[in-house]
């Protein structure tokens, strides 16, 4: 049976949603767990952290092309209430893109030393020294924003439980994938 998109969100921008979802949790367990640890960790881990760090890019990027080609499901709520998803959606994704720049910026190998490689083939490319700000600065900058990125995404998922649990709209609905006369109300 075809779905009726003006309940759920375009399937191309669920998959995306979930594919962030997963890629992202891979990469905080990678920069939370095995890259902080002792000695060589952090450089040893570099590598598949920044290839990580552009396959997020490459799915938000996609992901933003096809959320303006689409249009988000139509509900029966104030426009206050719609305002405050839309800005509160932005803000989700302006941190991110904010962490992924500043990531990028921080970057900066040992002197003498080649970029470390993409998934195991393409050279990182350098980032221009933008402002007074060194590398080592951004970095700083790009750990500090990571904590902010979290707080927004609890707070987003909790927002998202509570439409499930509570509420009972077809919030969550809109967003996963199951088969619109079996799945639940939520
Ligand atoms: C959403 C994606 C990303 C997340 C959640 C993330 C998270 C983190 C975290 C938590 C740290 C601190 C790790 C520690 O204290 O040892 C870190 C460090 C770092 N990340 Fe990311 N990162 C992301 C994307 C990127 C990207 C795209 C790049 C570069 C292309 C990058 C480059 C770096 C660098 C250079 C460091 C500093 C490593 C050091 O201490 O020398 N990150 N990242
Ligand atoms: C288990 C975790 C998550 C759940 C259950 C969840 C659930 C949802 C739901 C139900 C919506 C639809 C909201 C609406 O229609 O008003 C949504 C949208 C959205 N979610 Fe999540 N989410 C999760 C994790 C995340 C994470 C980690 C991020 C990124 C940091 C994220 C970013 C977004 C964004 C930007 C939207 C707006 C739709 C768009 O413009 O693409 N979500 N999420």
């Amino acid at each position: 049976m075809r779905e009726n998109p003006r309940l759920h969100w375009h399937f191309g921008i669920r998959l995306m949603h979930w594919l962030t979802v997963v890629a992202l949790a891979a990469q905080v367990t990678i920069a939370f767990g095995p890259m902080n640890g002792p000695g060589m960790a952090t450089m040893n881990w570099l590598p598949l952290h920044m290839s990580i760090g552009a396959t997020i890019f490459a799915i938000i990027v996609l992901r933003l092309c096809w959320r303006v080609c689409t249009r988000a499901p139509v509900r029966q709520t104030s426009r206050l209430s719609r305002f405050a998803t839309a800005f509160f959606h932005v803000s989700l994704y302006v941190t991110i893109l904010a962490v992924l720049i500043t990531g990028w910026l921080g970057y900066r190998p040992m002197p003498f030393m080649p970029p470390a490689l993409l998934f195991g083939t393409l050279p990182v490319p350098l980032a221009p020294s933008v402002g007074a700000l060194p590398a080592r600065g951004f970095a700083l900058v790009h750990a500090k924003l990571v904590w902010i990125m979290l707080g927004l995404a609890g707070v987003h998922i909790l927002g998202a439980l509570a439409h499930f649990v509570l509420l009972r709209d077809g919030v969550m609905r809109s967003m996963v994938f199951s088969r619109p006369n079996t799945a639940s109300r939520g």
